[in-house]
């Protein structure tokens, strides 16, 4: 093999929390490319148990392997965008960092799209594949309604839409790679969205292996999250995503407040006290899901967490005291009760939202 020349594949890795599984994961590439040039990207969200380090102590060695280390960000998508941006191979291959994906099936891949196809998928769901390691039930249940749906979108008859195993011709990538969406964790999904015309598609079955070390990073919040990038999707993009997020939240703290008022209204509490610790419990609970849901990539934790929580409760504080302040003096102008009522709430629900996000999230 000459490295005179640059080589043909990239292999990027996205990683997170994925240190003893670095070393094994190269040993893995370089027994299954045998005879191709390759080279390994692992993008890593500088994850605290020092992935990246157990990356560079073998880059040093090998000049096939690469470090990206990204700081004060997270996200399987941007991961693998900036990864393959990085590089000037012809093929793009995106792998676990975990091993759960089939790295002998990579020759085959590669063999599929320098025939011709725009892109190869590793599929857990045709024949000759199956989902073994799948962690649980409903998760199987949640992905098979998903993959009905990512199939409809994406026009195109694939069998494993949220695969996260696929290789791709970089041309190709990067002519996609203005329109991707880069939030949440389908990349693949992303990608066949964000063609205009149906993509070429090879799928090659193989087997999901069981985890065998560190954990999976993929919760239910990741799920809402790619719904909301299905519905970015179907109504033409440029939805702001986390302004939505936010206002339904904030819905939801409405629910809350009601619930926790009435709740201690029949326990006797006066009503000011009622309202107040109803308004309380509402936003405790909004700043918890807005941090993981909202601002899941930028997640507040430890001492910045307890600041956050306390920023926010003066932010929504004073949200609603303009709230209120507005709707009473548009009531008092003679507008209509609701509209100053609707427009009131509308103002507090911006304000909240564009100042939390600069101020507690400090979102960028
Ligand atoms: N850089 C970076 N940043 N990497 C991440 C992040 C992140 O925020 N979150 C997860 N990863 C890495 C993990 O370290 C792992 O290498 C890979 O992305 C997949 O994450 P897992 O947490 O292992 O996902 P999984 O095994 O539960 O999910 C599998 O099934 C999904 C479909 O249901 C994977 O095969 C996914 O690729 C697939 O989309
Ligand atoms: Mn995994």
């Amino acid at each position: 093999m000459t490295t005179a020349a640059g080589p043909t594949l990239c292999v990027v890795v996205p990683c997170y929390n994925e240190a003893p599984n670095v070393a094994p994961m190269i040993a893995a590439l370089d027994a299954a490319l045998a005879g191709i040039a390759w080279e390994v990207v692992f993008v890593d969200d500088d994850s605290p148990d020092g992935t990246a380090d157990a990356v560079r102590r073998i880059a040093h060695a090998d000049p096939r392997v690469r470090c990206l280390r990204r700081i004060g960000r997270r996200g399987l998508s941007s991961a693998v965008i900036e990864g393959a941006l990085s590089t000037s191979a012809d093929f793009i291959a995106v792998i676990d960092g975990d091993l759960q994906h089939d790295e002998t099936r990579l020759p085959l891949m590669l063999a599929a799209v320098q025939q011709g196809a725009d892109i190869a998928v590793g599929s857990r769901h045709v024949s000759g594949g199956d989902a073994a390691g799948l962690a649980s039930l409903w998760r199987e249940r949640l992905s098979a309604s998903g993959i009905r749906l990512a199939r409809i979108l994406a026009r195109a008859p694939i069998n494993d839409p949220m695969s996260g195993f696929f290789l791709i011709r970089r041309a190709k990538f990067e002519a996609l790679a203005h329109r991707l969406n880069g939030q949440g964790f389908k990349i693949l999904l992303d990608l066949l969205l964000a063609s205009p015309q149906p993509l070429h598609i090879v799928e090659v079955p193989y087997r999901f292996r069981p985890r065998a070390a560190g954990e999976s990073k993929l919760d239910i919040l990741v799920l809402v999250q790619f719904a909301g990038l299905l519905i970015d999707n179907t109504l033409g993009g440029g939805l702001p995503l986390r302004f939505l997020a936010f206002a339904l939240v904030g819905a939801f703290g409405m629910v809350v407040n009601l619930i926790v008022t009435l709740l201690a209204r029949r326990a006797g509490i006066d009503f000011g006290t009622a309202q107040a610790i109803g308004t309380i419990i509402a936003m405790v609970a909004n700043f918890e899901m807005n941090n993981r849901l909202t601002y899941r990539t930028i997640r507040l934790r430890g001492a910045r967490y307890w600041r956050g929580l306390v920023l926010f409760m003066l932010v929504c504080g004073l949200g609603a005291i303009a709230n209120v302040g507005i709707a009473r003096a548009l009531y008092h102008a003679n507008t209509a009760g609701i509209a100053a009522s609707a427009a009131g709430s509308a103002i507090g629900v911006v304000w909240n939202y564009a100042v939390s996000a600069t101020l507690v999230w400090r979102a960028r």
